[in-house]
């Protein structure tokens, strides 16, 4: 036993990250904790990947159904998707081998909902859970586990898996210890209750996992840190697209509409959305709260510096700075962070109640205010939807930002026809670039079309969006959502073709 496995029964299931990896076999379909690049098992995966690809030099097959919070790591899904160890996953991803291998064509990924993933496996209907692989802060002495960096669907997977392997990761603060509030309380339809939860802030449940000792096969120890990333310094272009939507805000609170707390935020992960984050402190707001999945750094930085009271998330995602400041003052951010199981911090019926304020990044968006958020020319996959489709449908508003174009302006980012939809016209109010914004709540398609090209289409291209519109509007057989079907996907045709959308 030591300071961090303190239960005698599950010390004694110590054993090599190598042997532990032995307990799974072929075919099986492995729960795995991460979220966001955080709180993923660091020893056992990379040990698997090697017994994955010793089995393939030996002629062998080996490869499993992986399923985990979110994101996760080069350590998680690079190193498995490199062995070909993986040949379904879900849900969201952002390894570039693991992307290459799904946009090849050799592993099939279901993209779901964040939120859905925890009821979905309850309901059965993504077959069953062999093993759990969980990683954790420490053992209490009453076998109790103190989560780690993220939350994710650990509840559900310690749950549900037949076998559970636990990794302890020294390199995780103790200081953990009681920010985390797991609920206990959901339960499958017709019986589920009314979800306790009216603030961002409530605690509902507990600040431990808990686990049947008897399925624990292996307690592994690691000692390394999370995947951190840095952020680049927010740019004129997400400057201007925080500057947008902070005057916006502003307006919605002149207006009545809001007050000047705002309501709890949602801001997906990204250099945009903490330059969203920074800009509501440099526009004044103080007070505000956040009912979202992730804490990046521009979150820390309002936590610290009094913009946010209180930030309600499922995972952390910091750079190495990031990092250094929450450590540094772990006592401070445990008094204002919940961190939550993602079905709770997903939850559409708290995500409605609480009247989140969603701001998403997407890839594009359609004259009519169709969003693709993970698609690229309709067929490649970047990351999958994550937690954006939660909040867009059940938010008090759903905002989406991106730059006007990508690619060195190669690319428009509103084009005629989405050519992949993740959130319809019916789940988003706003749209963002750094040209301006477009308010589409009460327009109808038409009205839409006419704001999202005078407000947020690049000058390269307003244009042709404006000629496609006028024609479509001449041309199209129904004048309620005016197209013209063979044109309408005709930009990424010509961006594949050319490697521009420019004519
Ligand atoms: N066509 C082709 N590629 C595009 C594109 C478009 N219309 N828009 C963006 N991209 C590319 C960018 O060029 C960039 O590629 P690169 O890394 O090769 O340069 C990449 O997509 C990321 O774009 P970036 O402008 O840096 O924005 P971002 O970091 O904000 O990411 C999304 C944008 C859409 C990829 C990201 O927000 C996402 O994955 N969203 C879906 C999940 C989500 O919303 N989660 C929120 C809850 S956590």
């Amino acid at each position: 036993m030591n300071d961090r496995i303190a239960h005698a029964g599950l010390a004694a299931k110590l054993m090599p990250a190598e042997q532990a990896a032995t307990l799974i076999e072929p075919g099986m379909s492995v729960g795995m904790s991460g979220f966001t690049g955080a709180g993923y098992p660091k020893a056992v995966p990379l040990a698997l990947a090697h017994r994955i690809a010793a089995a393939q030099d030996r002629g062998e097959s080996f490869a499993l159904r992986i399923l985990t919070g979110a994101s996760t790591a080069p350590e998680l899904d690079g190193a498995l998707a490199r062995a070909g160890g993986i040949d379904f996953r879900l849900p969201y991803q952002s390894d570039p081998e693991l992307r290459a291998r799904i946009n090849g064509g050799q592993i099939e990924y279901m993209d779901i909902h964040l939120g859905h993933v925890a009821q979905y496996t309850w309901f059965g209907f993504l077959g069953k859970i062999d093993v759990a692989v969980i990683e954790v802060t420490a053992i209490l002495p009453d076998g109790r586990l103190v989560p780690s960096t993220s939350v994710g669907n650990n509840k559900t997977w310690l749950d549900l898996a037949d076998k559970v392997i636990i990794e302890v990761n020294h390199r995780q603060p103790m200081g953990l210890d009681g920010m985390h509030d797991i609920y206990y309380g959901t339960a499958l339809p017709p019986e589920r209750k009314p979800i306790p939860l009216t603030r961002p802030g409530d605690r509902i449940g507990e600040p431990y996992l808990k686990v049947d000792l008897d399925k624990v096969v292996a307690v592994v120890e690691s000692d390394a840190p999370d995947r951190i990333g840095r952020f680049t310094a927010p740019d004129e272009t997400s400057r201007r697209i925080a500057g947008h939507l902070v005057e916006f805000f502003r307006h919605e609170i002149r207006a009545g509409r809001l007050g000047e707390h705002l309501l709890p935020l949602q801001s997906g992960v990204g250099n945009i959305a903490n330059a969203v984050l920074a800009g509501l402190h440099e526009g004044g707001f103080r007070g505000l709260t956040a009912f979202t999945e992730v804490i990046q750094d521009g979150m820390l930085e309002l936590i610290g510096n009094g913009t946010i009271d209180m930030a309600s998330a499922t995972s952390f995602s910091l750079s190495p700075e990031g990092v250094e400041e929450f450590v540094r003052n772990i006592d401070l951010y445990r008094e204002k962070i919940v961190l939550r199981p993602q079905e709770i911090s997903n939850h559409a019926e708290l995500v409605r109640r609480l009247g989140c304020i969603a701001m998403n990044g997407m890839v594009e968006a359609d004259l009519y205010g169709n969003v693709n958020s993970t698609h690229v020319a309709g067929t490649s996959i970047i990351n999958g939807i994550g937690g954006s489709g939660d909040f867009a449908r059940n938010g008090f508003m759903s905002c989406f930002v991106t730059p006007s174009t990508a690619k060195n302006g190669a690319i428009s980012a509103f084009v005629p026809m989405v050519s992949h939809v993740d959130h319809t016209e019916h789940d988003v109010a706003v749209l963002v670039s750094e040209q301006g914004l477009a308010d589409l709540r009460g327009l109808s398609p038409k009205q839409r079309a006419q704001q999202i090209i005078d407000n947020c289409a690049h000058p390269d291209y307003r244009p042709l969006l404006q000629d496609y519109f006028d024609r479509a509007m001449r041309d199209s057989r129904g004048r309620h959502t005016p197209h013209l079907l063979g044109e309408a996907l005709s930009w990424h045709q010509r961006y594949l073709e050319t490697g521009s959308m420019k004519p």
